[in-house]
């Protein structure tokens, strides 16, 4: 590791105000070249155990590639020393972002903020900008860093135009995600977190998007045309066909036909809806209108009679 280097762990919350909070702190350093040469020695044992001349490295690979440390190392477009703002339109985002939260309680815009920058800055959220969201929020800029490490939804190194997700948990699995995959990594020619060529697709994935009863889905995330024209979209219900499909069709620059399921509406069932096919009746007493009016007379007619026995008693 270099001098310059500088680290973002899901782990290390150690920070030095002198240079906002992301200096080369020499135990930083060591505790990551522990964990390095504790996970290579986790990779080696795992491997050396496998039977029958297979081994796992592959699945390994792909599992650290996931959740492997983040490092981060400077650049000439990624370090401390550049600014960032954010444009004069998504300043007024931003101002009304802000004016939902009350003013000593800032830091609860921390995460839209970084959804607006990210959005701007073509995916992914630079050491500037952070800062920037940093000195805006009044927060210590490690507040910032340890948000936009921790949440999935947030990229902290260049992506293409299109953000290809796939869903690899259970459910999608289950229904056949890794053939997506595999057709979508084959169709592009990348791997799994690789950008193609020309910057257009970058093939991710994430865990469960929520959307399970309609698996095996994708999500696709558009920076082409800024937050302007920011879309995170669904394809649901996919083949390794309809997924490739779906990024020929983006490689064009069109919008896919369909969002959401592509072969059914919704998430009605796959053989058509069995239930509330017609016009729903009664009961009636979920007819609140009515209810309310004869509750109305109701109490009218009460009035009425409790009226005329106070004027006859009045009358003895
Ligand atoms: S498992 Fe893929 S959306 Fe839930």
């Amino acid at each position: 590791m270099t001098s310059s280097d500088l680290f973002f762990t899901t782990t290390t919350t150690t920070t030095s105000k002198k240079n906002n909070g992301m200096n080369n702190n020499n135990n930083n350093n060591k505790r990551n070249t522990n964990s390095n040469t504790n996970t290579k020695n986790i990779f080696k044992q795992q491997t050396s155990k496998t039977n029958n001349n297979q081994t796992f490295s592959h699945v390994i690979n792909e599992r650290l590639y996931s959740v492997g440390l983040m490092v981060h190392r400077d650049s000439a477009e990624n370090n401390s020393s550049l600014k960032w703002e954010f444009s004069k339109e998504n300043e007024t985002k931003v101002q009304t972002i802000l004016k939902r939260y009350p003013p000593n309680y800032k830091r609860s815009a921390m995460i839209p903020l970084l959804d607006v920058a990210q959005q701007q800055n073509a995916g992914y959220l630079t050491v500037p900008v952070m800062n920037h969201i940093a000195e805006l929020l009044e927060v210590a800029p490690i507040r910032v860093y340890e948000v936009a490490t921790f949440y999935s939804m947030f990229n902290r190194s260049k992506v293409g135009s299109y953000h290809v997700m796939v869903c690899g948990t259970t459910p999608c699995m289950l229904r056949g995600s890794r053939d997506i995959e595999k057709a979508l990594s084959e169709h592009l020619g990348v791997k799994k977190f690789e950008t193609t060529r020309d910057g257009k697709f970058t093939l991710g994935e994430m865990e469960c998007m929520g959307c399970c009863v309609n698996a095996p889905m994708i999500a696709v995330a558009d920076y082409t045309g800024g937050v302007e024209k920011y879309t995170y979209n669904y394809y649901e219900d996919l083949t390794p066909e309809s997924a490739v499909s779906i990024v020929q069709t983006l490689a064009q620059g069109k919008m896919p036909e369909k969002v959401g399921s592509q072969i059914r509406n919704k998430a009605e069932p796959i053989t058509g809806t069995t239930t509330l096919n017609t016009e729903p009746t009664g009961p009636n007493c979920r007819d609140l209108a009515k209810l309310k009016k004869e509750l109305e007379a109701a109490a009218a007619e009460a009035a009425k009679a409790a009226a005329a026995e106070a004027a006859a008693g009045a009358k003895k």
